[in-house]
């Protein structure tokens, strides 16, 4: 007997990049988070639900709470609140010129999650810090929508470093983002199936500043992310996890 999915999460980290993914899926307000400025929104696709969750506006500091904290805590909460079968970590990150990434590309994550400023010299604790999370096989769901596939990672910073640069060449990753490894991580423990939709806002080994980059092409990317957010939610909503790989 084939059960598709009935409940999607959906979480974002900035307005910017979850306002046309919101209206794209026709998703209504709902109740948010008494602690955290966690919103919710939802809507139904093909019988499913489908839950968008943003990590809202940082209370002290009034810009979006992106980074690995709200996204963790969010994740964590939205699952206790609303059992998804499947959690999706969309928004923007960096690509790479030398991977083949263009500005506006989206990517679905390949294999794991990885952080690449989490140095810790102290055998024992690299591999930890390194992290390895769990994205579940979407190579069915790829094909079908015809987008990339990479390694996603994940820091707290929107620049890369040297130290972060050997820490990204030596993962293999092709995706640079502030959230995915942190969704990843709380998902894996809660047994919840993840994987990251993610769209690129800028070009890392490009001369032009990252964040300069970012801010000139972020309309454009968050577009093409609805865009394949819609075809993910259209897809996943009549399946079973199983069926995306
Ligand atoms: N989000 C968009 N671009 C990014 C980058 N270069 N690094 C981390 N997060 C990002």
């Amino acid at each position: 007997y084939h059960q598709a999915m009935k409940c999607i999460v959906v979480v974002m980290a900035m307005g910017a990049e979850a306002s046309p993914v919101l209206t794209a899926l026709g998703a209504r307000s709902v109740t948010g988070h008494t602690r955290f400025p966690f919103l919710y929104f939802e809507a139904e696709r093909h019988g499913c639900r489908v839950i968008i969750t943003v990590n809202g506006r940082d209370r002290r500091h009034g810009v979006d709470s992106i980074g690995t904290e709200p996204a963790a805590i969010n994740t964590y909460a939205a699952i206790e609140r609303f059992s998804p079968d499947l959690v999706i970590s969309a928004g923007t990150a960096g690509g790479w010129q030398r991977s083949g990434a263009e500005v506006g590309d989206v990517y679905l994550s390949d294999r794991h999650f990885v952080f690449h400023d989490r140095r810790i010299g102290i055998a024992e604790f690299a591999p930890y810090g390194i992290g390895s999370y769990a994205a579940a096989p979407v190579d069915s769901l790829a094909t079908a929508l015809g987008v990339k596939t990479g390694i996603v990672t994940t820091g707290n910073s929107l620049d890369e470093s040297a130290e972060d640069r050997a820490m990204i060449e030596a993962s293999g990753a092709s995706v640079k983002d502030m959230e995915a490894a942190s969704v990843a991580y709380v998902c894996e423990a809660m047994q919840v199936p993840m994987f990251a939709v993610k769209a690129i806002t800028d070009l890392v080994d490009h001369h032009t500043a990252t964040a300069d980059q970012f801010n000139a092409n972020l309309a454009l990317a968050s577009r093409r992310l609805a865009e394949v957010v819609v075809k993910v939610v259209d897809f996943c909503a009549i399946r079973q996890v199983r069926d995306l790989g």
